[in-house]
């Protein structure tokens, strides 16, 4: 079933102690601007993590189904796509799979 964006507004509010959802500024974390179908890890001047960009050189756009999984446990997909222990550097999971759809939604409007 779809998110409701205007409740994931609510739940960005989690994200945006370490993630900006304007173009062009990172914090912590890489900007979250358009994220849903970018290619993984091309914020340019932002430093990725090890795991992440191993992960990213596999080759793959962040869709709702990478959310999904990612925001539940980020380093148990990235070390999953990567296939090595190495961990991403975002800590914070996700759990709520109601609160994950609205953030997509969210996420999918800007
Ligand atoms: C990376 C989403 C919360 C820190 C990412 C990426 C996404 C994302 C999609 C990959 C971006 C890319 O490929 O350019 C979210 C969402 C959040 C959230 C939707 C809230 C539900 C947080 C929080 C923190 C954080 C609270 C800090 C405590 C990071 C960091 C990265 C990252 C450091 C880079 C990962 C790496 O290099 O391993 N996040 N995030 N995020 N996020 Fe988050």
């Amino acid at each position: 079933a779809a998110g409701d964006a205007a409740k994931g507004e609510k739940v960005f509010k989690k994200c945006a102690a370490c993630h900006s959802i304007e173009e062009g500024k990172n914090k912590v974390g890489p900007s979250l601007h358009g994220v849903i179908g970018r290619e993984c890890g091309t914020i340019s001047d932002y430093k990725y993590s090890k795991g992440y960009q191993d992960a990213c050189e596999k080759g793959f756009t962040i869709d709702e189904a990478f959310l999904d999984e990612y925001l539940k446990d980020p380093s148990a997909k990235i070390s999953s796509i990567a296939q090595t222990k190495e961990r991403s550097k975002m800590t914070f999971k996700l759990k709520k799979e109601d609160d994950i759809q609205d953030v997509t939604e969210y996420l999918k409007q800007n």
